[in-house]
């Protein structure tokens, strides 16, 4: 594999929580530039059948390895459940994903071993956060899909009675199963880990998928000798939709983290070429 070390790290997203993970990556390694791709023309992701999300997720990774990135960095748990078993044999390049990450946090500091995920519903039919933890010893997983949530954020809103009455009607089963750790098991739900942690109370641990992702895309980077040393990287935000909006809610949930949104057409990624 030759790959270039002063390449940016390719960020891929359904929307905007993959910001979360890029933020996380951005603190530990400053240095780096970075493209974050958000398919926001087409999240949500999460009600979608695995098939179809797998499809864009691979016309968006497809699209990032096309602009020469080092390292890619599935920052979506529901694309990361669709292409998790094939995506590091289709690319050269080191790919990071979000799962196994925080499902290998989660077991390590519960201590009763009962585990809550939340997630979008195509993350819940994948089984994906139950099979990582299947090895596990005496680890009980209970799942919750938070559909809304993601809708919330999306429009930019994290908090208010809406939200926190979504949050009591969908905590509440993991609540029931006395879980002392739950994974925010969807990069978009770190946004909303007020209302969560509220609805939960402060002795549950909240495992962020997004800070553990960043953890495995320092450690992917080190060991592949692909770390870039420098003071301040380029940071660019690709959306398939509006890049006004984007900029805007952008700004709205992670201040200025957000700079010179640009356009990548949906269209122009159909044309890339996916071999299912
Ligand atoms: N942020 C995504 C995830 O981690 C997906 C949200 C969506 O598009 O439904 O699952």
């Amino acid at each position: 594999m030759n790959v270039d070390q002063n390449a940016p790290v390719g960020i891929f997203d359904s929307g905007f929580g993959g910001l979360t993970v890029a933020r996380a990556v951005v603190d530990q390694l400053p240095g780096e530039d970075i493209i974050y791709l958000g398919d926001t023309a087409r999240a949500p992701y999460g009600p979608r059948p695995i098939a179809e999300v797998r499809h864009y997720a691979l016309t968006c990774l497809d699209a990032l390895v096309g602009m020469g990135v080092k390292a890619l960095v599935i920052a979506c748990n529901t694309a990361s459940a669709a292409v998790l078993a094939d995506a590091r044999e289709r690319y050269d390049v080191p790919v990071i994903e979000v799962v196994l990450p925080a499902a290998r946090r989660a077991t390590r500091v519960s201590r009763t071993g009962r585990v809550g995920v939340l997630c979008t519903q195509a993350t819940a039919t994948s089984k994906a956060y139950d099979d990582a933890m299947a090895a596990a010893v005496g680890v009980e997983v209970t799942t919750a899909v938070c559909p809304r949530f993601v809708d919330f954020v999306e429009a930019g809103i994290t908090g208010g009675p809406e939200l926190s009455a979504a949050a009591e009607e969908y905590l509440a089963p993991i609540k029931a199963s006395g879980a002392d750790t739950v994974i925010l098991g969807c990069t978009h739900y770190p946004l909303l880990s007020g209302v969560i942690s509220y609805h939960l109370g402060d002795e549950v641990t909240l495992v962020s998928s997004a800070d553990e992702c960043a953890n495995a895309t320092y450690a992917m980077l080190a060991s592949h000798g692909l770390l870039r040393a420098g003071a301040h990287g380029n940071r660019r935000f690709l959306t398939t939709g509006s890049p006004e909006k984007f900029a805007m809610i952008g700004a709205r949930l992670l201040g200025e983290f957000v700079t010179s949104v640009e356009a990548c057409g949906k269209m122009s990624l159909e044309q890339v070429k996916v071999e299912m």
